[in-house]
């Protein structure tokens, strides 16, 4: 096979069984190429495999841009730096909702219209009950999420997709505070119209009827800084999830609940939990980072180093800049230190110099550090992910607009290479 210059030409071309095949080549905004593979089966017979999707672009996107081997992240062409910088959350849901940065008014309005929708149903409460009183929070929002669906059930056209977009963003920090509170045992706090979004979720997660809580303006800033870097991420496992199960043109709800599940996996957004669990567990041993790092190199042990390493990103992960600059400021403005931090420091540098975390380029991805930020501020371990989940719906809402209002838009199918048994004749049970 052969690429001439991709300058010059705009196809690819290769003979399989001695004819020649021409395939077009598509190129991005940011100058990636790819091949187009449409008219590959119907001409040849043949079809790609590619197992983790390592090599296959599943759609056109114009939402986030990455460039893992420079390290840059970018939503809508604004780089993740100067918005983590100069944004807040809701301006960066709508950046990513309706693809351009909101004037004053609009900005306004989508506040007004959030903060309007935070309450949920009453007969939540029930739900809430009915569920083990140690379930994970995950699997608990991953429900509710879906189960909003029972509540608005009425078809579904741009208008109700803008309205069931500002639902989500509404009621998601209601649900994921409420699925803590069940796990506490406390009684479920309703949302504060006067507070801001990342002000009113601690609110709600950390306020009792018994006394007054006033949310600290260091932690509700800390978390609109967490909610912009997790807000999008293109094509990852938890967004092709939303994206495929959207593709049955199933409602919303029931495509981003699928996310949430998708999401909660160790090798995805899970990863912040078990980042904290590993730190936890080095300092419980002996606090050695030499002595963790030997086992997340040996391959008979199946040990990890978590938070490291990444599909996309070849060098640092850019959102690990940000949060690791974030994690000294946030602990000196708290007046606190962290021996947490000190061990995760330490394993960044044994690993960064290690040969093994070299040669495979593996770095420190967004999970590394959010979860050292997330236990300052008094977030259990186990709602780490919820709060990554939290971050990533506007990301997910945007690219299943995207997708359903692509006109190349057809139901996720894809094909495999099959192989199992020939035919062979049935033989009944007394036989075998
Ligand atoms: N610790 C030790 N070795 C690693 C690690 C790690 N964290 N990550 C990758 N490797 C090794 C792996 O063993 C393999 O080595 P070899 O070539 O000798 O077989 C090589 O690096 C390539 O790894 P891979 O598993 O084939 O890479 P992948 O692209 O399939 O997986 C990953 C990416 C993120 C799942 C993986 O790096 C990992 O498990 N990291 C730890 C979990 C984690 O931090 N996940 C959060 C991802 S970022 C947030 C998000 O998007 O959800």
């Amino acid at each position: 096979m052969k690429i001439e210059s991709v300058q010059q030409q705009d196809q690819i071309e290769f003979e399989y069984e001695g004819r020649p095949v021409r395939l077009p080549l598509v190129r991005g905004t940011e100058d990636e190429v790819a091949v187009d593979i449409g008219r590959l089966r119907s001409e040849t017979g043949l079809i790609t495999l590619d197992p983790g999707y390592g090599n296959s672009g599943a759609c056109k996107s114009a939402i986030t841009f990455i460039d893992g081997e420079r390290g840059i992240l970018r939503y809508r062409g604004y780089p993740i730096e100067q918005l983590a910088e100069k944004s807040s959350f809701l301006e960066v849901a709508w950046l990513l909702l309706f693809g351009e940065l909101p004037r004053r008014a609009e900005l306004d309005q989508f506040a007004e219209d959030v903060t309007r929708h935070t309450m949920l149903n009453e007969n939540f409460g029930r739900f809430f009950g009915a569920l083990p009183k140690d379930a994970h929070p995950m699997p608990v929002c991953a429900a509710a999420v879906g189960a909003l669906a029972t509540f608005y059930q009425d078809p579904e056209d741009e208008q109700k997709w803008k309205d069931s977009a500002i639902r989500l963003l509404a009621k998601m920090p209601t649900i994921a505070a409420y699925s803590f509170k069940h796990f506490q045992g406390q009684p479920f706090i309703y949302p504060q119209n006067d507070l801001d979004y990342p002000s009113n979720f601690l609110y709600m997660m950390f306020a009792t009827p018994c006394e007054e809580y006033v949310v600290d303006p260091v932690l509700s800033r800390a978390l609109d800084l967490l909610l912009i870097l997790h807000a999008d991420h293109e094509q990852n496992c938890s967004t092709s999830t939303v994206r495929l199960v959207g593709s049955s043109m199933v409602n919303l709800f029931a495509a981003i609940s699928s996310g949430i599940k998708a999401l909660w996996g160790p090798s995805h957004g899970g990863a912040n939990q078990e980042v904290i669990e590993m730190l936890e567990r080095i300092r419980h041993e002996d606090g050695s980072a030499e002595r963790f790092i030997t086992r997340a190199k040996d391959k008979k042990d199946t040990t990890r180093l978590m938070g490291f390493g990444h599909r996309v990103y070849k060098s640092y992960d850019p959102r690990a800049t940000i949060l690791k600059r974030a994690c000294g400021e946030v602990l000196g403005r708290l007046g606190r230190t962290n021996e947490l931090l000190d061990i995760a420091l330490k394993l960044e540098e044994v690993a960064l110099s290690d040969d093994y975390f070299i040669s495979r380029k593996l770095y420190p991805n967004v999970d590394f550090y959010s979860g050292v930020i997330y236990q300052a501020m008094g977030i259990p371990v186990n709602m780490f992910t919820v709060l990554f989940a939290m971050g990533r719906l506007p990301g997910w809402i945007a690219q299943w607009m995207e997708m359903r209002r692509d006109p190349d838009f057809r139901i996720g199918r894809p094909r495999q290479l099959y192989v199992g048994p020939t035919e062979r004749d049935f033989v009944s049970i007394e036989k075998r």
